[in-house]
């Protein structure tokens, strides 16, 4: 038996697995900038960066030089009781480098933590409880994140009833419009509808409306540029906040710090969590001071949150981030990638949309253009093939049909073309 049959044969025996999928796992012994090792010693280049996390690559000397300097200083002491200088100076960071009326934050350990935060901040500053969430959206698994998810795919089913007073309203997917129309004649009816949705769905009592800048387990999707202007627009005729849940599409990922930086709008809440420290556990729920303070002692509070060694990482990572440009890199490198796929799709019949910001890239597979019939099985075909050639990449999307590319920023010019000849050859064969 090999060593990652032997350490698949422990987990089968003690890991809950609902999350894992199907295909053969990659035991994983190390990695290091793009690319993972497995404990038999295969290298795999990784463009998913563990769900678009270890966005300044795995293993990135100074952030993990920053934990461990941290951890020989304090490991643990609950932040809301003893104030800790890292966890501070991380929130005073992110004050100065998110949208400018966002200027205290609470600190969380995972996305769907910071989420359930700016939840229950919408609703004691606003004294309204109903929420409007996007169809297609994703914003975690917790009772509260799922109620505003708008994928039953992400198996909501079972496990209800959810928090009522949530309101769904359609998304801005351009290639499977709700509405069968096409941009920019379509006159963004995705938005408009929104006020049709306060207007006859809720019952008015709107705190917050909350949505993804760049949809990522809906199957990257990016709405088109005056979504969000026109939303913003219509919220604030009700006084009702904009959430940008960044958790998926922040640092830096879409060729910006923030993906709200593409649209000219500012967020009255932003969540953030994933990229913030490379792979170490901290989430963000970041805000306009007055909705902040709106929280009383006692209100909200997380054990772990702001712990000062995923701070620390935390700091480092902005600091690389911001110092190597990794955003106007990211940009770039998306732009190579996109222009390939899009030569692609010209061959290949299979691809029905390529479509991403930075490297926040979707490649949508349909069995016929013309019905664009998902084509599920080829789409995960697909993701296992690759692995089995050594690039790990993600399969999902609402429909479960879109190849997801989300490497690392840091990831190579050699390292993007052996990836995507290895995606050409298997699309091809698809
Ligand atoms: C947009 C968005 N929000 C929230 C979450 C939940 O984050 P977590 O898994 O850290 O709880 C995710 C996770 O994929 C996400 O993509």
């Amino acid at each position: 038996m090999g060593k990652a049959d032997e350490v698949v044969k422990k987990a089968d025996k003690h890991l809950i697995t609902s999350m894992l999928t199907k295909m053969q796992p990659v035991v994983i012994a190390e990695a290091k900038g793009a690319v993972i090792k497995d404990v038999n010693g295969k290298e795999y280049i990784d463009c998913f960066a563990g769900i678009s996390v270890v966005n300044v690559g795995h293993g990135q000397q100074e952030v993990v030089d920053a934990a461990i300097k941290q951890a020989r200083k304090l490991v643990h002491a609950c932040s809301y009781v003893y104030y800790i200088p890292p966890t501070i100076k991380l929130a005073e960071k992110l004050a100065e480098v998110t949208p400018s009326p966002l200027q205290k934050t609470f600190f969380g350990n995972s996305g769907a933590e910071a989420v359930e935060c700016a939840i229950k901040l919408a609703r004691k500053y606003t004294k309204k409880s109903e929420l409007i969430a996007l169809m297609c959206s994703f914003h975690g698994r917790t009772l509260g994140t799922l109620s505003i998810t708008g994928q039953a795919g992400r198996r909501k089913y079972d496990m209800g009833p959810y928090v009522p007073g949530v309101a769904f309203t359609y998304p801005p997917y351009c290639y499977r419009c709700p509405f069968e129309q096409e941009y920019p004649s379509c006159d963004l009816l995705c938005a408009r509808t929104v006020r049709d949705v306060i207007e006859y769905v809720t019952s008015k009592g709107v705190a917050a409306f909350i949505a993804e800048p760049v949809m990522g387990e809906g199957g990257i999707i990016p709405p088109p540029p005056e979504y969000f202007k026109i939303v913003k627009k219509i919220l604030d005729e009700y006084n009702i906040l904009f959430i940008a849940d960044e958790v998926q599409s922040g640092f830096g990922r879409t060729g910006k710090l923030f993906a709200i930086e593409h649209y000219d709008v500012k967020p009255d809440i932003m969540t953030l969590a994933k990229g913030i420290a490379d792979g170490f556990p901290i989430s963000a729920c970041t805000t306009r001071p007055d909705i902040g303070d709106s929280f009383e002692p006692g209100d909200h509070l997380s054990t772990f949150g702001g712990n000062p060694v995923s701070a620390a990482a935390a700091l480092a990572n902005i600091e690389v981030l911001l110092r190597d440009k990794l955003s106007e890199k990211a940009a770039e490198k998306g732009r190579y990638i996109m222009k390939r796929l899009n030569e692609m799709k010209e061959d290949h019949k299979i691809i029905g949309d390529v479509r991403g910001k930075g490297l926040m890239i979707g490649i949508e597979l349909v069995r016929d253009r013309e019905r664009k019939t998902p084509a599920k099985d080829e789409t995960t075909k697909i993701r296992d093939l690759a692995r089995e050639e050594g690039l790990l990449i993600g399969a999902g999307g609402a429909k479960g049909c879109t190849l997801r590319l989300q490497p690392p920023l840091v990831i190579e010019k050699e390292q993007i073309d052996k990836a995507l000849s290895i995606l050409e050859r298997l699309i091809k064969k698809a």
